[in-house]
């Protein structure tokens, strides 16, 4: 089990979903967490949860459409914790009134596609560039990007989505580059279908029963899958990763589209 103690760590979107366990696993494993989201009464939630069971945590009201914010953010984890190790950038614009925009690349409005890229992307680009000089002061860092299964492959909808997913991955290796010899690592972890509270709400049973099907695990998957990743990869077990993309998707995107209609022709 990978060990976090005496690590300061930075969780954006941390109020629910794969942010929250993540920052809940993190200092778990022995890290002081800023839990930064833009919702602060959910993200003091988190953080007192985590101060409940022993854990060091600090809750911030950050948007992080906001580069003020974020710096005020990293800002917190040095001013309270004494320095910065790791940053699991994580927040998404998954609004639904963004959500219902992002269908058809004919029909996408301009303001919103710079919505969609100034959070998703922006937010992620800010962080790492406030973040970086206070990991190099320490020794070096870890930057984990949460990208998406739709950064790597098309989904029918949501072009804007894809392409910001697709975006953070590129951003990824361009940060790892740069900055590999100076220790900081910087990965991405691209999740399929994950179910925090929000996409229970919004999948209907027949698309979970379809990524199911055509998945090698026989479940779709949870928050802590996630959370899990990010804390080895945020690990000096970790130490020789870097740059790369991971998919973290129940083997989705490993096999031949027609692996289920092969398999239900086959008897499996
Ligand atoms: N759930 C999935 O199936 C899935 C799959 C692939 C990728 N992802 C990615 O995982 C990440 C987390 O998503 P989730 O599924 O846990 O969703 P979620 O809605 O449960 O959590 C997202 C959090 O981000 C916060 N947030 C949104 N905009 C923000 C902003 N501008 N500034 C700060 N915080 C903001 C929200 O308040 C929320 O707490 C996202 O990057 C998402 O794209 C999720």
């Amino acid at each position: 089990m990978s060990n976090l103690n005496g690590k300061v760590a930075i969780v954006t979107g941390a109020a629910s979903g794969i942010g929250k366990a993540t920052a809940m696993l993190l200092a778990q494993r022995g890290a002081a967490v800023v839990v930064a989201d833009r919702h602060g009464d959910a993200a003091a939630e988190v953080a007192a949860a985590i101060e409940a069971v022993g854990g060091s945590a600090a809750a911030v009201t950050t948007d992080v459409a906001h580069e003020d914010q974020i710096e005020a953010m990293v800002a917190t984890a040095v001013d309270r914790f004494g320095g910065l190790d790791i940053l699991h950038n994580n927040a998404a614009i998954l609004d639904p009134e963004v959500v219902s925009q992002d269908i058809d690349v004919t029909q996408i409005d301009a303001d919103v596609f710079a919505r969609v890229l100034q959070v998703n992307v922006g937010g992620y680009l800010l962080g790492a560039k406030h973040a970086i000089p206070h990991m190099i002061a320490r020794g070096g860092g870890a930057i984990i990007n949460t990208a998406s299964s739709a950064g790597v492959q098309a989904e029918y909808v949501r072009p804007m989505y894809g392409t910001s997913k697709a975006a953070v991955i590129g951003m990824t290796r361009n940060i790892a580059t740069r900055y590999g010899k100076d220790g900081i690592r910087c990965i991405a972890v691209s999740p399929g279908l994950i179910m925090t509270e929000a996409a229970v709400a919004a999948f209907p049973q027949e698309i979970v029963d379809g990524f199911v099907r055509h998945s090698l695990a026989n479940r779709a998957g949870v928050p802590e899958d996630v959370a899990h990743l990010v804390a080895f990869l945020a690990s000096d077990e970790a130490a020789y990763i870097n740059g790369i993309n991971i998919s973290i998707d129940g083997g989705l995107s490993v096999h031949f589209p027609n692996y289920a209609d092969d398999r239900d022709a086959m008897g499996g």
